[in-house]
């Protein structure tokens, strides 16, 4: 069972702008259930795996600014590296990377580091932050907030997988305290108030209701805090967005994908201010590909073979822009 006791105490004291106590109200029980629910043989599998990476411990170079890698000093042995690289082997397949850790480079399917370059010149400086990281998969942009200076990241991601590879990767780090996940969705917070920055990359588009799930990202922040919110784009005018049929890019949980216009007017009319689009970008195989890492189907099997600015459904390739916005 994972314990987030360390989380509980970290923000059982009260804050003057970044009061999480409330929450204690209710996660405790939540997260009990959530583990009482997803605790399969892989779920045992994947802790089995955790419990049995070293605990690095200092002198460790961390290096959180530039990537997510990590390295002891004298390095581990050939022999510690194969061992930590079979345990995180277990746990495939990373979607989200790269990790550099003691010698083991976990390349994800999706190069991360490339859409954090792309938004991190156009966001609020991070120095000294609250911050949650909504859909936040194996928590790699948790760790790049945590090098960019926030006090303390949050994300928040359902799935048992993603827990499991950020506690592998938290562990290798030298159990840093500075960045936490919990297993929830997005519904299942109550308005908390208390995050300088809120970020939602990629989850949207995976959103029934996306008016809804802005609301509910604007509960989450400080008066005045800064929403990051990066989706899937489509061209076209403020009166459109895609609704796709039964897949979109194989991913069958897709429900709209907004133009740019239509996520501007989206925002605005869920109350927040100063909204702007800061980066626009096609997806290419450089950033999303299969690796060794990840080998089932990516990019390449999602778009016409014949025409790379159509899906293999026939919609628009993926295009994908980062919007800021205040509340
Ligand atoms: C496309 S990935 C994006 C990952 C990462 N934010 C990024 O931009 O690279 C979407 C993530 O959202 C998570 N997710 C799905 N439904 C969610 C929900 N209701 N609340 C929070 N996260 C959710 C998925 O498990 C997945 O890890």
């Amino acid at each position: 069972m994972l314990d987030f006791g360390n989380f509980y105490q970290l923000i059982a004291n009260k804050h003057p702008q970044n009061d999480l106590s409330s929450w204690l109200e209710i996660l405790p029980a939540q997260l009990a259930t959530w583990q009482k629910e997803n605790l399969d043989s892989r779920f045992s599998h994947w802790l089995n795996s955790i419990e049995h990476l070293p605990s690095v411990t200092t002198p460790l170079r961390l290096d959180l600014l530039h990537g997510v890698s990590a390295q002891t000093e004298p390095a581990l042995s050939t022999g510690e590296q194969q061992r930590i690289e079979k345990l995180l082997k277990t746990m495939l397949p990373w979607r989200k990377g790269p990790f550099d850790l003691h010698g083991v480079y976990i390349d994800a399917e999706w190069r991360s580091d490339l859409k954090w370059d792309r938004l991190l010149p156009h966001i609020d400086d991070l120095t000294g932050k609250t911050v949650l990281d909504v859909g936040c998969n194996s928590g790699y942009h948790l760790w790049r907030m945590v090098g960019a200076g926030a006090k303390l990241a949050v994300g928040i991601d359902p799935m048992a997988l993603f827990l499991c590879q950020f506690e592998a990767v938290r562990k290798l780090l030298g159990n840093d305290q500075r960045a936490h996940l919990l297993p929830l969705g997005i519904e299942e917070l109550p308005k908390l108030e208390a995050f300088d920055m809120v970020f939602s990359m990629g989850v949207l588009y995976h959103r029934r209701s996306p008016l809804d799930h802005l609301l509910q990202l604007k509960n989450q922040l400080v008066k005045g805090g800064q929403l990051v919110l990066e989706t899937l784009v489509i061209e076209g005018d403020e009166h459109q967005a895609l609704m796709p049929g039964d897949r979109y890019a194989q991913m069958r949980n897709v429900y709209f994908i907004p133009s740019v216009p239509t996520m501007i007017n989206w925002l605005q009319k869920c109350g927040f201010g100063d909204v702007k689009m800061v980066d626009l970008s096609t997806t290419n195989q450089n950033e999303q590909r299969t690796t060794a890492w990840s080998t089932e189907q990516s990019l390449t099997d999602f778009l016409d073979p014949n025409d790379a600015s159509k899906t293999i459904e026939g919609y628009p390739a993926p295009m994908r822009a980062v919007f800021t916005a205040k509340k």
